[in-house]
C-alpha cells in the first residue's frame, strides 16, 4: 500500500515553494498527499525562523499533534525547514514527537529519513550546500492559476537581525533554462501568473544572465502569462531591471522593496548598505520610469537603540514615498545574528506602540491611494469565486490589488476591464466587467 505524507507549510512564499518541492521529490518515490494528518503515515512542518513568534507558534502546533502520536506511535513526525536549520537536534529535546530535523538544502534526503525513523531510527539532516537548487526536481503543483517559481536560494547580505543567511547559507541561483521551461509548462497547464522568488532576487546570475535577462526570458513565455517577483533589495536594483519592467507589459508593475526603517544610523547598524537618500533616489527612478508602479516594503519597529526620533524618521519616510502597502514587524532578537549581541533594549510596549503608529499612517496611506482608483478601469486577472462567498468574484489588478466584483461568467484566467466603485485600505470593488483579449505587443 502507498505510503502518504501530510504537510503543513509556515513562513514565506519561499517555503510555499519549497513544499511543492519537497512533495515532488517525495511523490516520485511513490509518496500519497493526505489531506489531513490523522490518516497520514508521515506528517511534516515546513518552518519559519524569522521571528520568535514563528517558533512559537510551531510547538504550540506539535502540541496538538501529540495525541497522534500516542494513538500510532508508528506514526513519523519531521521538522522542516529553517527552524530545524536553527535548532537542529535541540528540536528532539524540545518535543518528544519528532523523529525527523531536516534543514532547507538536505530535502532529497527525506525518503531515506522517513526509512529509518519507520524503523525507529531519529534522524538529524541540516548540511548546507553552495550549490543545491533542485533545479532538476519537479515541483508537484495543485492545477490553479498563479505559481511560485524559486530562482535562488539563501541570501548573502547578512543584515544584521536576519536569520536568514545561517538557515538558507550562501546565495545560488538555477540556471535560466530550468526556470524559462518551468514556467512554459506551467503556462501550458493552463496557469496564468508566476511570481519569481529569492531572498534577494535582484542578485540572480547564471553566468552571463542576470535577473534582468531571467525577467525578459520568462515575459517572452506568452503575452498572456502575467509575470512578478520577490524579494529585492534596493543594493541591487538595477536601472536595467527597472527598464525590463517598464518594457514588457506582462511584467508586473509592482515591487516589494523592503526599505526597514528611516533613519541611517539605524539602517548602518543594520547592515542594509543603503541611506535613506538613496532609497528614496530609486524610488524616484523607478517611478519616473514605471509611473503607474505600485510599492509595497517592509518595516521593523524598535531596532536595538531606536530613539523615538528615529521611529519619527520612519513614519516620514511612509509619507514621503506612500507605499500601496507594506509589511510590518516588530523587532525579534534572533541568535547567531550581529544584532543578538546589540542586546534587545526598546521594551515591548514601545515596540508595540510603534508598530501601532506605523500600521495607523500605512494603513491610511493605503486607503488614500486605493480611493483615487474610484471611477476608474482596471484591468484584472480572474480568479474566481472570492474567499468570503460563492456569490462574489476575485480578480487582481497587474499592481496586486484584490477587485471583488459581482459573480461573473467570466471564466478563471481570463482577463476583464473593470471600473472601480469603492475601495478600503486592503481591497477595491468593481462593477460587471468585460472580457478583454490580451494579445503579444
Ligand atoms: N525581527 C523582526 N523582523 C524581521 N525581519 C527579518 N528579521 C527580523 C527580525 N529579527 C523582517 C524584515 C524582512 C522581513 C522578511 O522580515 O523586515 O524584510
Ligand atoms: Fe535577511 Fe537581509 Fe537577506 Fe532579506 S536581504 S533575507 S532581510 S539578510
Amino acid at each position: 500500500m502507498p505510503r502518504s505524507i501530510y504537510i503543513e507549510t509556515y513562513g514565506c512564499q519561499m517555503n510555499l515553494a519549497d513544499t511543492e518541492i519537497i512533495n515532488g521529490i517525495l511523490n516520485e518515490q511513490g509518496y500519497e498527499l493526505a489531506t489531513d494528518p490523522e490518516h497520514a503515515d508521515a506528517v511534516f512542518m515546513n518552518t519559519c525562523a524569522i521571528r520568535e513568534h514563528a517558533e512559537q507558534r510551531i510547538y504550540g502546533r506539535l502540541s496538538n499533534f501529540a495525541h497522534l502520536k500516542k494513538r500510532n506511535p508508528r506514526m513519523v513526525f519531521g521538522i522542516l525547514g529553517c527552524m530545524a536549520e536553527r535548532l537542529r537536534k535541540d528540536l528532539f529535546e524540545r518535543n518528544s514527537i519528532i523523529d525527523i530535523v531536516c534543514g532547507p538544502d538536505e530535502y532529497r534526503r527525506l525518503p531515506a529519513l522517513i526509512d529509518e525513523a519507520l524503523l525507529g531510527e531519529q534522524g538529524v539532516r541540516t548540511q548546507l550546500s553552495r550549490v543545491e537548487t533542485y533545479d532538476d526536481i519537479v515541483p508537484l503543483r495543485t492545477e490553479g492559476l498563479s505559481a511560485w517559481i524559486s530562482v535562488m536560494r539563501g541570501c548573502d547580505k547578512f543584515c544584521t537581525y536576519c536569520v536568514v543567511p545561517f538557515t538558507r547559507g550562501r546565495e545560488r541561483s538555477r540556471s535560466l533554462h530550468g526556470v524559462v521551461s518551468e514556467a512554459r509548462e506551467l503556462f501550458d497547464r493552463g496557469f496564468r501568473e508566476v511570481t519569481l522568488l529569492g531572498q534577494n532576487v535582484n542578485s540572480y546570475r547564471d553566468g552571463d544572465h542576470d535577473f534582468a535577462a531571467l525577467l525578459a526570458a520568462v515575459s517572452s513565455v506568452d503575452a498572456c502569462l502575467r509575470v512578478r517577483f520577490t524579494t529585492s533589495h534596493p543594493q541591487d536594483m538595477s536601472d536595467a531591471l527597472i527598464d525590463t519592467i517598464a518594457a514588457h507589459e506582462n511584467i508586473c508593475n509592482y515591487i516589494h522593496l523592503p526599505f526597514q526603517s528611516g533613519s541611517d544610523r539605524i539602517l548602518d547598524l543594520m547592515n542594509r548598505s543603503y541611506t535613506r537618500e538613496h532609497y528614496l533616489d530609486l524610488i524616484w527612478r523607478i517611478r519616473e520610469r514605471i509611473p503607474t508602479v505600485a510599492l509595497s516594503t517592509d518595516i521593523i519597529a524598535g531596532f536595538p537603540t531606536e530613539t523615538e526620533e528615529e521611529h519619527l524618521m520612519t513614519l516620514s519616510l511612509l509619507e514621503e514615498v506612500r507605499f500601496d502597502s507594506a509589511f510590518m514587524f516588530k523587532y525579534s532578537p534572533r541568535e547567531k545574528t550581529r544584532a543578538w549581541s546589540m542586546g534587545d533594549d526598546i521594551q515591548d510596549a514601545v515596540k508595540g506602540r510603534r508598530l501601532e503608529e506605523i500600521i495607523d499612517v500605512q494603513r491610511r496611506i493605503s486607503y488614500e491611494i486605493n480611493q483615487t482608483r474610484i471611477g476608474k478601469m482596471e484591468r484584472i486577472l480572474i480568479e474566481g469565486a472570492s474567499k468570503r462567498s460563492e456569490e462574489e468574484w476575485m480578480g487582481r489588478t497587474d499592481t496586486n490589488k484584490s477587485v471583488i466584483i459581482p459573480e461573473s461568467n467570466i471564466s478563471p484566467g481570463s482577463y476583464a476591464d473593470v471600473r472601480i466603485v469603492a475601495a478600503t485600505s486592503a481591497t477595491l470593488f468593481g462593477e460587471t466587467p468585460t472580457p478583454v483579449a490580451v494579445r503579444a505587443a
